[in-house]
């Protein structure tokens, strides 16, 4: 089987060439991404695999398709940026569906820390020998109240750790877990009381912008914003307006909404023309790491195992019902797999 893979990092590859060895997958690694310019590469293959930038949009399934493409293997749990829709029928699509939520979760709390003691402002200090302390008071986050939007695999991990920490957990999803323990409430009432509010629900048509100018109004005045999820959940806009005002207190963002073109580059030599990212790291109150919240040798290991399974047992002819997505996995009410069927 021939897997064309698309915006490869250079700590992709040994993980996928530890598992891929002695198994019947050819590998080619392409540093581009993959988008209606460069679907032309995967012409001759018969799977692709790829990451969170790359665009799977109707005209590159077309294309595809075209080409001989059956499988579109993500190395990631989202697929927002596959058309599923366009897939069905023609395409399998399979996902890595959780790596290592201790990853992202951790990386959720230590973007709380970093923002409210300021670690990357002392640490930028005393390198340069100044000791002050002037400026870098936080606040105790015992006994503050979070507030977990999306309590799947990283949410639940997310609030444990808080919990640890002492705080109060005010919990809202679509669909609360069962027998969870956590105290669900509404969307309403946990903006209203949280003086942090945690992102870790799906992209997905019914989220997009959630935080918008409406719900930054409904939040507690000073509350701080952490976004390790899919940065077109916040509506840059607003969380600008809200950071303007002081609604918001300060905002912890592994993603960024136009992160497409920017992220997981080395930009340092360039003029960045992203007037609401340059404006957003400029704030003192803001930090943005650059989609990196997955970036663990554990969650590496088994983004690279998992993916190697699922085209193996593609090609193979068994497929793998876990894995796999479609469209109607959204509503759960027609989702195949709910009833042990196979997407088609
Ligand atoms: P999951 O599928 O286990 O949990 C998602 C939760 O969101 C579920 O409980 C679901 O019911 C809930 N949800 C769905 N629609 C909702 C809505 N409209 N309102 C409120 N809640 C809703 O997913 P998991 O593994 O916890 O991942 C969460 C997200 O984290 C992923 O969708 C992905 O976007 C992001 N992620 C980010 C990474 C990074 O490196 N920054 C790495 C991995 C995942």
């Amino acid at each position: 089987m021939k897997v064309a893979f698309f915006d490869t990092k250079p700590y992709d590859i040994p993980g996928f060439d530890h598992f891929a060895a002695g198994t019947d997958l050819e590998i080619k690694y392409f540093e581009t991404k993959l988008n209606e310019d460069t679907v032309s590469l995967a012409a001759g293959f018969d799977a692709v695999c790829v990451f969170v930038n790359d665009t799977v949009n109707a005209r590159v399934v077309e294309k595809l398709y075209e080409g001989g493409v059956r499988v579109i293997a993500l190395r990631c749990a989202g697929f927002n940026n596959v058309d599923t829709r366009a897939c069905f029928g023609k395409i399998h699509v399979y996902r890595v569906p959780a790596y290592s939520p201790y990853a992202v979760a951790e990386h959720a709390m230590a973007l709380l820390l970093t923002l409210n003691r300021k670690i990357h402002k002392a640490y930028n200090r005393t390198r340069e020998f100044n000791f002050s302390l002037a400026g870098l008071s936080g606040f105790d986050l015992h006994g503050k109240t979070v507030g977990v939007i999306g309590t799947g695999k990283i949410g639940r991990i997310f609030a444990d750790i808080c919990r640890g920490f002492g705080m109060n957990i005010l919990a809202y999803d679509k669909f609360p877990a069962a027998n969870s323990g956590l105290n669900y409430v509404t969307l309403e009432e946990l903006l209203a009381k949280a003086d942090i509010i945690s992102l870790h629900c799906p992209l997905t048509e019914e989220t997009y912008h959630m935080i918008n100018d409406d719900t930054v109004e409904q939040m507690k005045p000073g509350a701080v914003i952490i976004n390790t999820s899919r940065g077109a959940l916040i509506d840059t806009e607003s969380l600008i307006n809200g950071l303007r005002t002081q609604i918001i207190g300060g905002a912890g963002l592994d993603v960024y909404e136009e992160e497409g073109d920017l992220f997981y580059e080395d930009q340092s030599t360039h003029i960045v023309h992203d007037d609401n990212l340059v404006r957003l790291i400029s704030m003192p109150n803001v930090i943005v790491t650059s989609h990196q919240a997955f970036l663990t040798q554990e969650a590496l290991n088994n983004i690279a195992q998992t993916t190697v399974d699922n085209l193996v047992r593609f090609s193979k002819d068994q497929g793998n019902q876990d894995t796999e997505v479609c469209y109607r996995c959204e509503r759960q009410d027609a989702c195949r797999k709910q009833r042990h069927e196979k997407c088609f």
